[in-house]
C-alpha cells in the first residue's frame, strides 16, 4: 500500500469497526499481521490458536488476517461460513515448499508411513496427510504416534530436525522445505546474540535455520533459550520475570509482545531486524477494510478435498 497517514488509518479502522457490528463479521490476525490489524481484530494468535477459535466462532463471516493456507484451514473448518481474506495473493514460501504431485510420489516410496504436516501447507496437502500439526504441538502430534510407525513429516526440515531430536525417533523422514524469513537465521546470529545479551532470554521459533544448534547450545551452556510457537512466545514473555528478551521470528511479533507486557519494563527485541514476512504484510489496512465492506475475497475448498482434509485439522485441534 503507498503510505497512509496515521487519521486515514484511524478513519479506516473505525469504519471497521462498525462494519464487523453491521455484518456480524469476526475477525482472526496471526501474531505477525501489523499494528494496525491486530489493533481491529476479535482474536490475535499463532495458526493453531487461529484454527482453534474459527471452530468456536458463530459468526457467519470470519475474516482472516494472514496468509492463504491459515484461510484455507478456517474454511475447512467452517464449511457453511464465508471466510474471507484480504489478499488472495499473500502466500507462504513454506507452504509452496511441497505440492500435492511430490506429496504422491514421496508416499508411493512409504506406502506405510504416517504423514504428519505442518499447517503451512495446502489443503490439498493437507487431505493427504493423516495428521497435522503446528509448531506448538508438533512434539505432542509425534509422539501421539506409535513408535514403530514410520513417519513423513513436512515440509518444514527444521521443525522436522527440531520433533526428531526431541521424540529421539529414528524413524521421521523430513521433507527439505524451509520458510525464507526463519531459514535465514544462522547459528552465528545466537552466539553473537548470547555474548552481546548475557542477561537476555532468547525465544526462538521452530523453523529457524539455527533451532537444532541452538539446542545443543543450550544444552552445554545452559543458556535461557526457549523453543516455542509465536504463541508460546506471547506466553512465556507474560509469565517470565525476565526483563530483556531477543526474538528470533518475523518481526510482526514484537508489537504484540510488547502490547502484551506494557508497563512492565520489558526489553524485547527482535535477533533480526530483517525478518520479514512480505506475504504476511502484503494484508494492509485498506484491503481489510475493502474486504468487509465488498465481502471480497472468499476462500473455498473443494467439499472433497476439504473433507479428507479436515480430519488431519480436527486431529491437531485434539492434541494440544
Ligand atoms: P506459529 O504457528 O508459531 O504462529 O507460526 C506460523 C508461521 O507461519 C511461522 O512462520
Ligand atoms: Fe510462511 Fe515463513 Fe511467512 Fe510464516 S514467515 S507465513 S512460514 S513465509
Amino acid at each position: 500500500m503507498t503510505q497512509i497517514d496515521l487519521q486515514t488509518v484511524k478513519d479506516m479502522q473505525k469504519r471497521i469497526l462498525e462494519l464487523k457490528k453491521v455484518k456480524n463479521a469476526y475477525i482472526i490476525a496471526h501474531n505477525y499481521q501489523l499494528p494496525e490489524i491486530q489493533d481491529v481484530a476479535d482474536y490475535v494468535g499463532d495458526s493453531l490458536g487461529m484454527a482453534l477459535e474459527a471452530k468456536k466462532t458463530d459468526y457467519p463471516i470470519v475474516v482472516v488476517c494472514g496468509v492463504h493456507f491459515m484461510a484455507e484451514t478456517a474454511a475447512i473448518l467452517l464449511p457453511d461460513r464465508k471466510v474471507l481474506i484480504p489478499d488472495p495473493n499473500a502466500g507462504c514460501s513454506l507452504a509452496d515448499s511441497i505440492t500435492a504431485e511430490q506429496l504422491k510420489e514421496w508416499k508411493s516410496k512409504h506406502p506405510d508411513a504416517v504423514v504428519v504436516s505442518y499447517v503451512n501447507t495446502t489443503a490439498e496437502v493437507k487431505s493427504l496427510s493423516d495428521y497435522c500439526c503446528t509448531s506448538s504441538n508438533a512434539v505432542k502430534v509425534v509422539q501421539s504416534i506409535p513408535e514403530d510407525k514410520e513417519i513423513l513429516f513436512l515440509p518444514d526440515m527444521y521443525l522436522g530436525m527440531y520433533v526428531k531430536e526431541v521424540t529421539k525417533r529414528e524413524n521421521i523422514h523430513i521433507w527439505p522445505g524451509e520458510c525464507h524469513v526463519h531459514a535465514k537465521v544462522k547459528p552465528s546470529d545466537i552466539v553473537k546474540a548470547i555474548k552481546e545479551n548475557p542477561d537476555a532470554d532468547f525465544l526462538v521459533h521452530p523453523e529457524c535455520g539455527c533451532t537444532t544448534s541452538c539446542m545443543y547450545m543450550r544444552e552445554k551452556q545452559k543458556i535461557d533459550l526457549h523453543i516455542l510457537s509465536t504463541g508460546g512466545m506471547v506466553k512465556h514473555i507474560k509469565e517470565s520475570d525476565k526483563k530483556k528478551f531477543i526474538v528470533a521470528t518475523e518481526i510482526g511479533i514484537i508489537y504484540r509482545l510488547k502490547k502484551e507486557t506494557k508497563g512492565e519494563g520489558k526489553e524485547i527485541r527482535p535477533l533480526r531486524e530483517d525478518m520479514i514476512c512480505e506475504y504476511m504484510k502484503m494484508i494492509t489496512i485498506d484491503k481489510l477494510l475493502r474486504t468487509l465492506e465488498e465481502e471480497i475475497y472468499e476462500v473455498k475448498v473443494p467439499p472433497e478435498i476439504a473433507e479428507r482434509a479436515r480430519l488431519a485439522v480436527e486431529r491437531m485441534l485434539q492434541i494440544v
